[in-house]
Parts: structure tokens; sequence; C-alpha cells
């Protein structure tokens, strides 16, 4: 019987060494440069294509569909915990909204996207209400 517990105890040790090693050869194999790169691209600010999207976004969605929104309402619901009701708030490493020089094109790009902390809302708000609330931010300025 304890041998029995030995022997298993034994091939786990042995799968765990396996699977650690196994783990460690990808490393070297996916290179630490990769790395590197990955997290300079998670700093930088939206990318062309992002940029591109929203402003095809902005440019597709109608004055009547966008006037149609509770900016208000739906800043309040998604926006206004980490953002404040008003935007001056700094909560889980946001921007003070009252403060920022984005432009439109660049604030639909972040609440379309997401950035950092903040969830990408593309498939959370309609693009109509991404452009009406992206307004309504620039005028908490
Ligand atoms: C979970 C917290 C959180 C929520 C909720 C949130 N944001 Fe953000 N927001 C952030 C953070 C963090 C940043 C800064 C991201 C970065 O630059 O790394 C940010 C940045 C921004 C910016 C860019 C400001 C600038 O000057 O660069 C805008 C615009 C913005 N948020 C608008 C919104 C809107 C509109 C909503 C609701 C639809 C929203 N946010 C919901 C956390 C949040």
């Amino acid at each position: 019987m304890n041998k029995h517990i030995t022997l298993i105890i034994f091939i786990h040790i042995l799968f765990f060494s396996i699977a650690c090693s196994n783990k460690d050869k990808n490393k070297t194999n996916n290179s630490s440069s990769n790395k590197t790169s990955v997290k300079k691209d998670a700093k930088k600010s939206a990318s062309a294509a992002q940029l591109n999207k929203a402003a095809q976004l902005i440019a597709g969605v109608s004055a009547t569909d966008i006037a149609a929104v509770n900016a208000a309402a739906v800043f309040k619901k998604n926006c206004a915990s980490c953002h404040g009701l008003k935007g001056d708030m700094a909560l889980s490493g946001a921007k003070k909204l009252t403060e920022s020089t984005a432009s439109l094109v660049e604030k639909v790009a972040q609440i379309y996207h997401g950035k950092g902390l903040m969830i990408p809302y593309k498939n959370v708000l309609k693009d109509a209400e991404i452009i009406a609330v992206a307004k309504y931010v620039e005028q908490l300025r």
C-alpha cells in the first residue's frame, strides 16, 4: 500500500517537472524581445486603425440617432463609477475627463476599443450611444 502511494507521488513529480521544463522551453523560444514590444503597445494611445474605425463610426451615425440618445443617462450608468458624475473623478487609473485634451475621434476610439482598466464598449453600447456619450464628455470640460 505504502509502495503504491510512493509510486503515485513519484509519477506526479515526474509529470510536474516535465510540464515545467516545457514551459521554460516555450519562454526561451518566444524570446524576451516579444514581451517588451507587447508592453510598449499596451502603453501606446489608440492605433491608427482604431482611430480610423472611430472616424468611420462618427461619419456613419446620423445626427438624429445621436440626438435620440440620453447621453447623460448612458454616462451615469456606464462611466460615472470611474470618472465620476461630472467627469472630474479619477478612479482605477482613469483620467479626469474634465481635463481631457483628447479629440472627439480619440474619445470615440477610447470608448469603442477600451484601454487600460477601461473595457471596450463596442459590444455594450450602440454606435450612436458611444458617439453621444463622447460628445457628452466634451461638454464636461
Ligand atoms: C473601470 C473604470 C472605467 C469606466 C467604467 C470607464 N472608464 Fe474611461 N477611462 C478609464 C481609465 C483607467 C482611463 C485611462 C486609460 C489609459 O489611458 O490607460 C480612461 C480613459 C477615458 C478617456 C480618455 C481620456 C483621455 O484624455 O485620454 C475617455 C474619453 C473615457 N475614459 C471615457 C469613458 C466613457 C465615456 C465611459 C463610459 C462609457 C468610461 N470612460 C468608462 C476607466 C474607466
